[in-house]
């Protein structure tokens, strides 16, 4: 059984799918941890629902050697899946679990990637700029943030008419159409 840990700062609702996929189909991975840097954030009472552990872990002890790696070392954790969540992963964290980090990002990169573009921005940026189409990239993490090789990709247009809230919810339902699915052909074998 692969274990999986899934990284979350905020609402998880791709934790949330992800966790239903993985109880409800029959494969060889689970999620047995939900990380999240945020107390109160709603994906830990999403998480505490689903009968998934999960756990509250300051930035400080996320960039603890010792102490993040016990974490994930104590719940055999074989994967790392980040969605939605907002801090950097630490380098020692990427050289550990070398293509078994995985991110997913709201646009089509390299397409309004980078350092401050997450959630809501990304989409905002995508109507500012007048493009006429967006979508998701799962991606495996590297040490250049949003820059890890390209696993998939899927694709939505963006109509003129469209608001950020427009295509927030175009691109939500993309992620919670493939991401599990992607994780698991990715990692669980078929
Ligand atoms: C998702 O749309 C995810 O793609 C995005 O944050 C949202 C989290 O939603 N991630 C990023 O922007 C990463 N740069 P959720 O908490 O409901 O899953």
């Amino acid at each position: 059984m692969k274990k999986i840990a899934i990284f979350a700062s905020g609402n998880g609702s791709n934790a949330e799918n992800i966790i239903r996929y993985f109880q409800e189909k029959e494969s060889s991975g689970e999620v047995a941890l939900v990380v999240c840097n945020k107390v109160g954030a709603k994906v830990l009472e999403r998480a505490g629902r689903l009968g998934v552990e999960s756990v509250v872990m300051s930035r400080d002890e996320i960039n603890d050697r010792q102490r993040m790696l016990g974490v994930l070392d104590s719940h055999g954790i074989d994967i790392i899946v980040l969605a939605g969540f907002l801090l950097m992963i630490p380098e020692f964290l990427i050289e550990r679990y070398r293509d078994r980090i995985v991110n997913i990002h709201p646009s089509l990169l390299p397409k309004f990637g980078g350092k401050g573009m997450y959630g809501h921005y990304v989409h905002e940026a995508v109507v500012a700029s007048g493009e006429n189409e967006t979508g998701i990239t799962i991606h495996y993490v590297s040490e250049i943030c949003d820059e890890g090789r390209i696993i998939f990709q899927a694709r939505t247009p963006v109509l003129p008419s469209d608001t950020a809230d427009d295509v927030e919810k175009k691109v939500h339902d993309l992620e919670r159409e493939h991401f599990a699915r992607v994780i698991d052909e990715t990692f669980c074998g078929l």
